[in-house]
């Protein structure tokens, strides 16, 4: 077991001018489950693959506990990957899947036998294991995609998008028990997604990546409660958080035809920068429905009610006073404004209804460079 480390580590892919990862700098505890996170194309992969040593790093380094493996082979650097894609031989029973890297390395046979045996028990594959992957469901066949990382007993093992093959259910399910499975063996984990969801709930810290540049790491409590700039606050949560910029008044943000009262230290910590605008972000949840005329409320249209059952949203558009469209949207990209409501009293289509941010759950940033306002 070990920890990991990225010191600067960078790749820029021949013929490409922009680094696909750039100066990652990221240190991950010995145990530790640490996910990587953000949209498509911002360097997951390639920073996973660097730490394989499938990838070359064109600047910095990358160590697993002291050792520096930046020039180190893949098969030299104990580690086990688990892919998105992880064919299994067809022509293999289960057993022989999940002993076959051992084989390679020649390890003896009673060995084999004995660590497969341990890993189909961990997984729940012992009665699966003289069978061929053909006749195995979807989330048997990713547990032992999963046995033959176990198998080898590496100090690190690296996953990429290893449930996207599965359906929602099983993914649910799935990655509970890779999470506790993980930390039930005490290896440390680097693992890849794009879902923000499974991020929060596997992790015990997440990294937000974006454009190859290492954006946020931290719990998945501290991801939600302060996201560090404007990105990470819209990636960040289902629904996504409520963002708009918003004039700068007299100490009070602009609010469709509402004043946001801000704190007086915010207020002074604007640069020219941010040309008199404030960004306020603010989570479904940590909105009030209150009566018409409310201090600091405004209103919100209906567009749209979403009832799952032990909660409902409100999807709407904020109005100012001549009835046009002010510039919120949803982390989500969209013209909308999110609302969560007691889905024991749900508004009408068409309705308006009157919000608040509750005290102290606002969160601010820079107009311009989209950092947070501490
Ligand atoms: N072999 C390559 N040659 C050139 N550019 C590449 C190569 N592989 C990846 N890239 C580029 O590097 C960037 C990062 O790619 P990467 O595969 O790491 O993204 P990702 O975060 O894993 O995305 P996804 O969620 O879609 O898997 C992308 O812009 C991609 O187009
Ligand atoms: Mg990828």
């Amino acid at each position: 077991m070990a920890t990991v480390t990225f010191d600067h580590a960078t790749r820029i892919y021949p013929g490409t001018e922009r680094p696909a990862v750039d100066a990652l700098n990221l240190h991950i505890e010995d145990g530790e489950f640490l996910v990587l996170v953000g949209p498509s194309g911002c360097g997951k992969s390639t920073s996973l693959r660097m730490l394989a040593g499938l990838e070359d790093v064109n600047a910095g380094r990358i160590l697993i506990g002291d050792r520096d493996v930046t020039d180190v082979q893949p098969k030299d650097r104990d580690i086990a990957m688990v892919f998105q894609n992880y064919a299994l031989y067809p022509h293999m029973t289960v057993a022989d899947n999940m002993g076959f890297a051992l084989k390679i390395a020649g390890t003896p046979k009673a060995e084999i036998r004995t660590r497969v045996e341990e890993a189909a028990k961990i997984l729940d594959l012992t009665q699966y294991l003289d069978r061929k992957p053909k006749a195995l469901s979807g989330g048997q066949r990713q547990r032992v995609a999963m046995g033959r990382a176990i198998v080898r007993s590496p100090q690190v093992f690296l996953m990429d998008e290893p449930l996207s093959n599965l359906d929602a259910k099983l993914r649910v399910q799935t990655r509970t028990q890779i999470a506790s499975l993980t930390r039930r063996l005490g290896v440390t984990t680097v693992y890849v997604t794009h879902d923000q969801v499974e991020a929060l709930t596997m992790g015990d810290r997440i990294a937000v990546l974006k454009d190859g540049i290492l954006q946020q790491v931290d719990t998945p409590r501290a991801l939600y409660d302060t996201p560090a700039n404007v990105f990470v606050a819209g990636f960040i949560g289902s629904p996504a958080m409520n963002i708009g910029t918003f004039p700068v008044l007299e100490g009070a943000a602009s609010v469709g035809s509402s004043r946001l009262a801000l704190p007086r230290e915010v207020v002074g910590r604007l640069t020219d920068d941010d040309k008199g605008h404030i960004t306020v972000g603010f989570r479904p949840e940590s909105l009030d429905t209150v009566p018409q005329g409310t201090q600091d409320s405004f209103p919100v249209v209906v567009n749209l009610v979403e009832e799952l059952g032990s909660d409902a949203y409100v999807y709407g558009a904020l109005t100012n006073e001549f009835g046009a469209a002010a510039a919120v949207h949803s982390g989500a990209g969209d013209a909308q404004i999110i609302v969560r409501v007691d889905p024991r009293s749900v508004p009408k289509i068409g309705d308006t209804i009157y919000v608040r941010i509750r005290p102290n759950e606002q969160h601010l940033f820079h107009a311009g460079s989209g950092e947070r306002i501490a």
